[in-house]
């Protein structure tokens, strides 16, 4: 096991988006359990479940709820839970995102109002959300660190990403926003923006070989990125480390951002 390159020691934090042992979440949670955090993770429904046992075994996870954001309800009980055990959190990570099929693929010009606000509500609103249950807990502790997940598609014309590029914009602009608010409180808020990587989500996309591919070849420094990368750079970000960053959209991307 390599040594953490960051001190979590005492601080609490709250993983969401395991889906299995390849999302980009579970090399978050072993990066920061690595460090010396106490993890409260969640997932999305019971069938979900069995594929996170792995994670939640080897990580000594002793907290593990489910969270669907489309049903607020669990998530007014995850952080219900969370204050009745620990009155308090360190740090956050949003990592959760879902379109259709459909408006991956489609056209934006034809994306249906339902498409569009499914997609931004998982993917995006939902953060709002999250930092609002989170802040109270960040208050309690001082001050505290959430990030999120975004993907170039936000800036650049990715293809088969389609609504998914409006939502990760949105997503990046709340960064903004949400850091801009919850600043005074000591609370911190980025979004790191990996290259892409095979999980679960970017499997339902088409093509996806084809950019993993790009970004070997392109990027500078010709590598694709792992979860451990992502890991080791929000680890960071959730760190003391990180106690002056916030607002930022930080790529982990082998330099893949900056190429013509
Ligand atoms: N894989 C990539 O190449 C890549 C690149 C950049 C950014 N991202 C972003 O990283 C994040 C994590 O994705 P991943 O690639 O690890 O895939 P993943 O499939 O492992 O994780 C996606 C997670 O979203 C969760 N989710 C979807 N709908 C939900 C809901 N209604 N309630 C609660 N959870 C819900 C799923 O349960 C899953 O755990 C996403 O925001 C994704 O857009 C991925």
């Amino acid at each position: 096991m390599a040594a953490p390159i960051v001190n979590l020691e005492g601080k609490i934090g709250l993983i969401t988006g395991i889906a299995n042992e390849k999302s980009i979440s579970t090399g978050v949670a072993e990066a920061c359990a690595q460090a010396g955090a106490k993890l409260i993770i969640t997932y999305q429904n019971e069938k979900t479940r069995a594929f996170i046992e792995p994670v939640i075994a080897r990580l000594g996870v002793t907290d593990a709820f489910l969270l669907d954001v489309t049903k607020p309800e669990t998530m007014d009980a995850v952080f219900a839970e969370i204050d009745a055990r620990y009155g308090k959190l360190d740090f956050a990570l949003h990592s959760m995102a879902f379109a259709k099929r459909d408006d991956l693929h489609g056209r934006v010009v034809d994306t249906s109002a339902d498409g569009f606000a499914l997609a931004m509500d998982v993917s995006t609103h939902s953060f709002v959300r999250l930092a609002k249950k989170v802040e109270p807990l960040m208050i309690k502790a001082g001050g505290g660190s959430l990030v999120t997940m975004t993907y170039l598609g936000s800036e650049k014309v990715i293809p088969n990403y389609g609504v998914m590029g409006l939502c990760k914009a949105a997503l990046e602009a709340a960064t903004r926003y949400l850091a801009a608010e919850l600043g005074e409180k000591n609370i911190r808020v980025n979004a790191v923006s990996p290259g892409p990587l095979m999980t679960r989500a970017a499997s339902g996309i088409a093509g996806f070989d084809g950019l993993m591919a790009a970004a070997v070849e392109r990027s500078p420094m010709h590598s694709l990125v792992t979860p451990e990368d992502i890991g080791a750079l929000t680890a960071f970000l959730v760190s003391d480390a990180g106690r002056l960053i916030s607002g930022g959209v930080h790529f982990v991307d082998a330099g893949y951002n900056i190429m013509g």
